[in-house]
């Protein structure tokens, strides 16, 4: 007979599998914005957000209801580096009437308690945070908050369901004077039962109870969680999953004794994931609960993308006083084999969950003081818009020196004229080379061009490696290592025997006195090799080029990266007079009249200025902008003093100035639990490309996390939220100030056409530009707020400069014979 009873309670492991599935659905409606609110499974967010990172410290009180007992604690968190504390508890009877009778009564009573409690510790007259474990289900809008949605277990107290226990308590509270405590936290007892194991391992992510009742509480992350703003970081949600099958979804798998069971209790219907508040010394019940509990507990552990990857997940067991010895045992084994692919280690809660409540409060107060010190160190990186207008403005008045004569010896920005008139209009044609250098990469590019109605271009190129001491070595050395990869470039083409034009795109700022000569006025970027400053480009290519004697090149012209990219994108748009790179380094180039370009001869017409704006602020102008950080990354760099917008703005330093701020952070104790590791000690560890990764949207922390481990950063979730506020901090300052620059530049294209609305394109560039996730677009929303007149249109540059480089040459070239001839 027995058997016979028994057998209704066996479940086979593909049941299980098969009520995980079931599980995973209600868990799924519990979390989405349109089920949630006829969900069984109410997968409430608890806002906690984090876990123990081990610097919290203090004294702290923590309520714990809702369990077989109430309880008081007082937990020291002490501050020596070894995460030790100190817990004081005492238990509270809750009769009957307590738990059966009305809000104030049950309110008063756990403040009598708690004066109680702080009377015989002597903790009276000390103000003092408190965490509040309340093991019911309540709906939070922030972590002090929370509405009891119903009651559950043996409580029944009347005129609490709906309302905010935090706020009850408080009133109970203020009728005692001589205590003065602040509820920082309100946590279901999973939520606190994770927190307690989370301050002795990390790893710890979910929390369980097997008690009087049953539930369990996981970070989830926040871009599940729909019915909370916001998609960065995770949450901690607590499942409430006693009430799985409340809507018949377990109805097959209910004997005939969770009927009666049911019947019976003071919520029927309600809760039939089974709790031991009604039999516990029932055999069927622990089998049952034993079997359900692993089913559920698959789920946590195994499912949704998020957990595919997971490596060990440990998760901790309250098994609670009522739990034979063996289930532990049974639970721990049955998920070990339903879960391979996971490590699950479950750990035992010391202290309860009070402790944790306590715990979370701690954690609250680090965060907040946390958030204040973060804020503090970023406020410097924000403009607000009074600031970018007049960072345009100043733009503009550095614009107008760099063009008159009696300033433009003295001006920061160079406004160094081109000597190319005009873009391009389609009647360009023939093969060309181009040489590419100053960006990320170096290329080397045979070029095409069709003209009339086979109008085409066609590109082979090939990338070479430039190593550091050729770029810091001699200026002969960096040539000779041009020339050869010319050379390989030719032979990998068939191409030796032509003598071929070639345009030279040289991103470095030059003075130039016609299209084929350019004399460097000084090295930018990550260049700095010698015996080339003051002298002429081309010459030095010549020179080379003579030197290996192997072949022989016409060179034509020389062009600044802007003017390349600006030419490559007036191919298609004939209304792009502007070339922009947000790359490696930044700088403009646009048409400017020739009556405003004093230095240059003739009136007619138009000339490409390269401006050189990456060296705006070298007079001191933008220094009240710039941070302790700026300086820093300043004094490191191969020029301090120079390019100083550029390096507020450009690849080649927001990776360093994040690196600045994150060493000041972790100094502050605010990231990597105050220790300064030896990756984040070295220079340069932070590119772009990082930079864009870890500000991608919806990028899962664990990827973050992923990525800082790649540059030898080991953070913590909290860390990973941290470093990416401060990446985004540094890219939204830099892609302001760009935009505050280009305002400057089209309205005063605006000004020199006359007109109240202009319509203009700008060629776009860089691997800023083009690969992080947000700078082009506010660089666009900026341009927009600060030259309202006009409408700019953004064309991305696809095919590079060496494409603009090459249609220069072209043009250079017809006119070169035109004026032989
Ligand atoms: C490339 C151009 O596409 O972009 C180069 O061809 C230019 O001429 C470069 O210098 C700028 O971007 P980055 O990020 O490579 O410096
Ligand atoms: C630096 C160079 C400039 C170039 C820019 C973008 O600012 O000085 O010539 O255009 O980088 O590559």
């Amino acid at each position: 007979q027995v058997d016979r009873y028994l057998y209704q309670l066996r479940l086979s492991d593909d049941v299980l599998l098969d009520v995980t599935a079931r599980f995973q659905a209600e868990m799924g409606k519990g979390l989405a914005r349109d089920t949630s609110p006829t969900a069984a499974v109410k997968m409430l967010p608890s806002f906690v957000r984090s876990l123990p990172d081990g610097s919290e410290k203090g004294d702290f009180l923590a309520l714990d209801l809702g369990g077989s007992q109430f309880h008081i604690h007082w937990v020291k968190e002490f501050d020596d580096g070894k995460q030790s504390s100190q817990l004081e508890s005492k238990s509270y009877p809750t009769p009957k009437e307590v738990m059966q009778g009305n809000g104030a009564e049950l309110f008063d009573y756990i403040a009598d308690c708690l004066s109680d409690f702080m009377e015989t510790k002597n903790l009276k007259h000390k103000k003092l945070p408190l965490g509040f474990t309340f093991s019911f289900p309540c709906k939070q809008t922030k972590l002090e908050e929370g509405v009891l949605l119903a009651w559950t277990k043996h409580f029944r107290v009347r005129g609490v369901q709906d309302t905010d226990v935090v706020s009850s308590l408080h009133r109970a509270l203020q009728k005692h004077q001589d205590i003065d405590v602040d509820v920082l936290a309100l946590v279901n007892d999973t939520v606190g039962t994770m927190m307690t194991c989370g301050y002795d391992d990390q790893r710890c992510e979910v929390g369980l109870i097997i008690g009087t009742g049953t539930n369990a509480c996981y970070m989830e992350e926040m871009r599940h969680i729909d019915l909370v703003e916001g998609d960065e970081g995770r949450m901690c949600i607590n499942t409430e999953w006693g009430a799985f099958g409340d809507d018949g979804a377990l109805d097959d798998l209910r004997t005939e004794f969770d009927r009666e069971l049911d019947l019976g209790s003071l919520n029927p219907g309600k809760q039939l994931d089974p709790g031991p508040h009604c039999h516990s010394r029932n055999l069927l019940y622990w089998v049952k609960l034993y079997i359900c509990s692993c089913a559920l507990l698959l789920w946590i552990v195994y499912p949704m993308e998020t957990k595919r990857t997971m490596p060990q997940r440990p998760v901790r067991a309250d098994e609670g006083r009522l739990c034979p010895a063996r289930f532990a045992g049974r639970l721990h084994r049955a998920v070990g084999r339903l879960v391979p692919a996971c490590e699950v280690r479950f750990l035992r809660s010391r202290g309860g969950s009070g402790r944790g409540a306590a715990v979370v409060a701690a954690v609250a107060r680090r965060l907040a003081a946390q958030r204040r010190r973060l804020h503090t160190a970023l406020a410097a990186l924000l403009l607000p818009p009074a600031i970018l207008w007049e960072l345009r403005d100043k733009m503009r008045a550095e614009l107008e020196h760099g063009l008159k004569r009696e300033t433009q010896a003295q001006a920061t920005v160079k406004m160094l004229p081109t000597f190319v008139r005009g873009t391009p209009d389609g009647t360009e044609k023939g093969k060309f080379l181009a040489l590419d250098l100053g960006g990320t990469n170096f290329r080397v590019l045979l070029v095409k061009i069709k003209s009339g109605r086979r109008r085409s271009v066609q590109m082979y190129n090939k990338i070479f490696a430039i190593p550091l001491e050729i770029m810091q070595g001699t200026g002969e050395e960096l040539f000779d290592h041009i020339v050869q990869c010319l050379a390989d470039f030719l032979e990998y083409m068939g191409i030796k025997g032509a003598r071929l034009p070639l345009g030279f795109t040289f991103s470095f700022p030059c003075r130039q006195a016609s299209i084929d000569k350019g004399t460097l006025v000084g090295w930018t970027k990550g260049f700095k090799a010698t015996d080339c400053e003051g002298e002429d480009v081309v010459d030095m290519l010549r020179e080379a080029i003579r030197r290996r004697n192997e072949f022989d090149l016409d060179i034509v012209a020389v062009v600044n990266d802007t003017v390349g990219t600006m030419m490559t994108c007036g191919y298609e748009d004939p209304n792009c007079e502007i070339g922009l790179i947000a790359g490696t380094g930044t700088n403009v180039c646009y048409m400017e009249d020739m009556k405003n370009i004093e230095i240059v001869e003739g009136n007619e017409g138009k000339m490409c200025i390269n401006t050189e704006w990456g060296a705006f602020g070298d007079n001191g102008c933008i220094d009240y902008i710039r941070t302790k950080y700026d300086r820093e990354v300043d004094e490191g760099s191969l020029n301090p003093g120079k390019q100083r917008y550029e390096k507020m703005t450009s690849g080649m330093y927001l990776g360093e100035i994040v690196r600045q701020i994150l060493i000041d952070l972790t100094k502050q104790g605010l990231l990597f639990r105050g220790h300064i590791s030896e990756s984040l000690r070295k220079k340069g560890i932070f590119e772009t490309k990082f930079l864009s990764q870890i500000e991608r949207d919806r990028l899962a922390l664990p990827q973050v996390r992923h990525v800082l481990r790649q540059l030898g950063l080991d953070s913590t979730c909290e860390d990973s939220i941290i470093v990416k506020e401060v990446c985004a901090a540094v890219s939204t300052r830099a892609a302001r100030l760009c935009g505050a620059g280009l305002a400057a530049v089209v309205e005063k294209k605006r000004e020199n056409q006359g007109v109240e609305r202009l319509q203009i394109t700008v060629g776009a560039d860089g691997t800023l530009y083009k690969l992080h996730p947000h700078f082009s677009r506010i660089l666009q929303e900026t341009v927009k707020e600060l030259a309202p007149q006009c409408d700019v249109s953004f064309m991305l540059s696809e095919d590079g400069s060496g494409k603009g480089a090459a249609l220069i040459t072209a043009v250079a070239k017809r006119l070169h014979n035109v004026g032989q001839k």
